[in-house]
């Protein structure tokens, strides 16, 4: 990877750890080739030149290669973390001082802080948005809402310094944005519903070189390392309770099924629920699983779904965690009402006490693979992020002619990704022989 010595605008917590930032960041990029090939053309062909991208994704190493190449495409880069946990401080580094990129996001940091880094990106005034959740989008709307009273305080007092004018050119200036995950679609799916959306968006979740690889394979993988690191508990012969059979579902259930558990998973949608008791794992109600699992993970997007009623139920020792998008998933604000704690007994692991049982609730609640361990592998994260640049030039491409509503990228260009990954990894597959394509495209042919 080539860099140059700048600096920018920045709020990280440690310029100097911006060498092993560096080092960990190349690291990702040997397993990244599609998104290596992608930033070959954009460094030729600069498709993103004077665009400013704002970008509020998980601050690791995957998103350094993506950053680095935007910017070779000839985008002006901010970007501020998608989540409090989930930053490497030493990439952050790397990415504002070899790369010049503004970069606003600090593992840790609390929720003003978390939203003093909305507003900095923001403040960069994009041309493109790229999420992961919908908060800058989120935010946007806010503002072209005049909902200033939903917006976190820093945003607020912010924009309440912008004259209207100024406001309608900040998001009238958006071309369009990027929406990296489930939680951020099904959000974008209900503005575009509610007729409030206020730019063309492109669900990259959407495409299946993102979701069927990344969701899966990727939170399935990466789930299960948080959990470990957090814990170092054995998994083999322990009861894991899955909550949600939807693609990060089905990826971590498989993973924990590997490792030796005993898979339980609930569900409320029948089809899903049904493919799970065919893929061989056992399916119950949240509250019949509370009484059996030692780990309990939710995957689902929803809220509430690990209650108070069911920890109560839950077995002395129970570990809780969560690996959908939000914070939301297990009802901690309940939790602490009942409950007495909590006590930090690992990094990442805090006791509770609850009738006199031991509950141990992992970061927070909030995402475990990113929070205690570094997310999905990079060679996932290289499909995800091919379909991340692709989606941010197409929208600048197209932006005339995209309507105020959620887009994927074209199917050709998803299926080019998975040719791109097929060759990297050296396998070819057959083709249609002419034949093949006839018989395929014609109706006459039977028995
Ligand atoms: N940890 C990560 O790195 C990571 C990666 C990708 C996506 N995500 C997030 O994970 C979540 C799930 O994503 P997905 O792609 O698997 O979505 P999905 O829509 O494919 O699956 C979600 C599943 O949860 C089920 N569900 C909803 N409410 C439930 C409840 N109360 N109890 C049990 N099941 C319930 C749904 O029926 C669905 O099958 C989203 O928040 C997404 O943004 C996290």
């Amino acid at each position: 990877m080539t860099t140059t010595a700048q600096t920018a605008a920045h709020d990280i917590r440690d310029p100097g750890l911006a060498a092993e930032g560096r080092r960990r960041t190349e690291w990702a990029e040997r397993s990244m080739p599609v998104l290596r090939q992608l930033r070959e053309r954009f460094a030729r062909e600069r498709p993103l030149a004077g665009r400013r991208v704002s970008a509020c994704l998980h601050v690791t190493t995957e998103t350094a290669n993506l950053a680095v190449t935007l910017k070779g495409g000839g985008a002006d880069v901010a970007l501020c973390g998608s989540n409090p946990l989930s930053t490497q401080d030493d990439v952050a580094a790397h990415l504002v001082k070899d790369h010049g990129i503004k970069v606003f996001a600090i593992k840790g940091e609390d929720h003003p802080t978390y939203y003093e880094h909305i507003r900095a990106a923001l403040a960069h005034r994009p041309d493109v948005t790229m999420d992961d959740g919908a908060d800058l989008v989120g935010a946007l709307h806010m503002i072209a809402l005049n909902r200033l009273d939903d917006l976190a305080r820093p945003v607020r007092k912010w924009v309440e310094t912008l004259a209207v004018a100024d406001r309608k050119a900040l998001v009238g200036g958006v071309l369009g944005s990027t929406e990296e995950t489930t939680t951020g679609v099904i959000r974008l799916k209900a503005m575009a519903r509610d007729g409030v959306l206020q730019f063309p968006v492109v669900a990259v979740n959407d495409s299946d070189t993102k979701h069927l690889f990344d969701n899966r394979y990727g939170t399935g993988q990466s789930t299960l390392d948080g959990i470990l690191r957090a814990t170092n508990l054995l998994i083999a012969g322990s009861t894991v309770v899955v909550a949600g059979y939807g693609w990060c579902g089905r990826g971590f259930a498989m993973r924990a099924r590997g490792a030796g558990a005993n898979v339980l998973v609930t569900e409320i949608d029948p089809l899903k629920a049904l493919e799970a008791q065919m893929d061989g794992y056992r399916v119950a109600t949240m509250a019949e699983a509370a009484r059996v699992g030692d780990v309990f993970v939710t995957l689902t997007g929803n809220v509430d779904v690990i209650r108070v009623e069911h920890m109560r139920a839950m077995k002395d020792g129970a570990v809780l965690a969560n690996s959908g998008h939000f914070n939301v998933e297990i009802a901690l604000e309940g939790l602490k009402q009942v409950a007495q704690g909590p006590t930090r007994v690992r990094e990442f692991v805090d006791e509770w006490r609850l009738d006199g049982k031991r509950i141990f609730v992992l970061a927070d609640g909030r995402l475990i693979n990113l929070a205690a361990a570094e997310g999905h592998p990079a060679s996932v994260m290289d499909m995800s992020f091919a379909n991340q640049a692709l989606a941010a030039e197409f929208v600048v491409q197209q932006a005339k002619s995209l309507t105020k509503d959620v887009h994927r990228i074209p199917r050709e260009l998803d299926a080019e990704i998975a040719r791109l990954k097929l060759q990297a990894m050296g396998v070819t597959i057959d083709r249609l022989t002419p034949e093949q394509q006839k018989y395929l495209t014609s109706w006459e042919q039977g028995t």
